[in-house]
């Protein structure tokens, strides 16, 4: 199939792709290089296929997603990359997509933030197929990443992503809210995620934070843009690309999400849970993107026993501990801690309130409680002595890898 990779209204480039595979074959021609997705390089009029190839994978719904592999065999499909097709590529997050070459489609008709999409897709994934004719594959579900189970839905004209949580705590749902309130109370930008139920099951509840002007450009993709030297260490690497690029220096918004994942003890903030924003069509930076997926924090995979240990937590995506990672924040005077006082009673209550105690027990709201209290002392401590030092590379983390809940 030969397509027109768009952004937005443009014309980037001319492709040809594999519609069994969903692989990129040839790259035609170039025609809006500086348009091409954030690190795919072009050199000497060509396009890296391989590059391209990567983001385009990427766009697909992971293979570890929860309940991917019944919802591909309800549908008949092997692969979510062929997914990618039929919905022309498009997605609530960013603004490429891609148009058959020959076809009129227009932006202002095909792209999900002005206009309604499918429910058969979202439907599938949340395992309540019941459409044997008639499936409308247009829906940003095929392009969404991450390996919760997820679909977005328009909920009172707002576009809104709906996500679960794993285990038998589905502790990351509660989590999302819980880091909601504590991004509040610090005065961390942040997308506000609340609490509904779908079947006795909760789920995390935010609305799309990207819109027809803009678009979300993962930190990994940002750390593509340039080589990283091996002495060179992960968060320098992404300061030094976000102020090439022009996008000015990140430093205070990563003390932000640095000191959030300290006191939340997140575990999976990888190098596409954060990013930037920026206008689709001018390519102007517009900033750190609001901070988003803070889920998989407070033991939440762990048992009680482990949560009041605190000792295998892990930590991404500069340092392999929060102990070190907290290391690379400059400056902690903004954080005001009398705000923070109630915040072990906030939680406590909250996880043992009605419905939600009858996943949380009470063993282990105490447990969550407990440590974030002792997480907060601490990080008090090290805000009172902080004396910044420059970074190395010695503990960083090695490899962006997502958290995969299937193992
Ligand atoms: N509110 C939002 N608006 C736009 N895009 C979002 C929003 N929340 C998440 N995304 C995009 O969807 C992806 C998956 O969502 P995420 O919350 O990270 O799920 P998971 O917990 O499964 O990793 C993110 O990496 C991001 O690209
Ligand atoms: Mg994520």
């Amino acid at each position: 199939m030969k397509c027109t990779l768009m952004h937005k209204r443009l014309e980037v480039a001319d492709m040809e792709l594999d519609e069994i595979t969903g692989f990129i074959i040839k790259i035609l021609n170039v025609y809006q290089p500086e348009h091409l997705p954030l690190g795919v390089a072009y050199k000497k009029g060509i396009a890296d296929r391989a590059a391209l190839n990567e983001w385009w994978a990427d766009r697909s719904i992971p293979a570890s997603r929860s309940g991917v592999r019944d919802a591909l065999e309800y549908l008949g499909i092997s692969n979510t990359k062929s997914l990618l097709v039929r919905c022309f590529g498009l997605s609530l997050s960013d603004q490429y997509w891609i148009r058959p070459i020959g076809s009129d489609l227009l932006w202002e008709n095909v792209n999900f933030f002005e206009n309604d999409f499918s429910e058969d897709i979202g439907d599938v994934l949340f395992g309540h197929a019941n459409k044997a004719e008639d499936f409308d594959f247009s829906s940003p579900d095929n392009t969404s990443d991450g390996c919760l189970k997820k679909r977005w839905k328009i909920i009172d004209g707002k576009r809104c992503l709906i996500k679960g949580g794993s285990g038998l705590e589905k502790q990351q749902t509660f989590n999302e809210v819980i880091a909601t309130k504590i991004m509040h109370l610090l005065g961390i930008p942040h997308v506000p995620y609340s609490l509904i139920w779908d079947g006795g099951e909760p789920y995390s509840v935010c609305e799309d934070f990207v819109d027809p002007e803009t678009e979300l450009v993962p930190a990994w993709r940002i750390m593509q843009t340039q080589k990283k030297d091996n002495n060179v260490s992960v968060y320098r690497h992404f300061v030094n690309c976000c102020e090439a690029l022009g996008a000015g220096n990140m430093t205070s918004a990563l003390d932000k999400m640095i000191v959030l994942d300290y006191i939340i003890a997140n575990e999976d903030r990888h190098l596409n849970n954060f990013g930037l924003l920026r206008n689709a069509e001018t390519l102007e930076w517009l900033g750190f993107a609001p901070i988003y997926d803070s889920g998989s924090s407070f033991g939440y995979d762990k048992r009680v026993v482990q949560i009041r240990r605190q000792s295998d937590i892990v930590c991404k995506p500069f340092k392999k501990t929060h102990s070190d990672q907290i290391k690379l924040v400059s400056d902690f005077s903004w954080i005001d801690f009398e705000r923070l006082r109630d915040v072990p009673e906030m939680i406590y209550g909250y996880l043992t309130s009605e419905y939600v105690s009858e996943f949380i027990e009470d063993s282990r709201a105490l447990a969550i409680s407990e440590t974030v209290r002792k997480r907060i002392e601490v990080l008090r401590e090290i805000a009172n002595c902080h004396i910044k030092t420059e970074d190395t590379a010695e503990g960083d983390v090695e490899k962006n890898v997502a958290e995969d809940y299937t193992k």
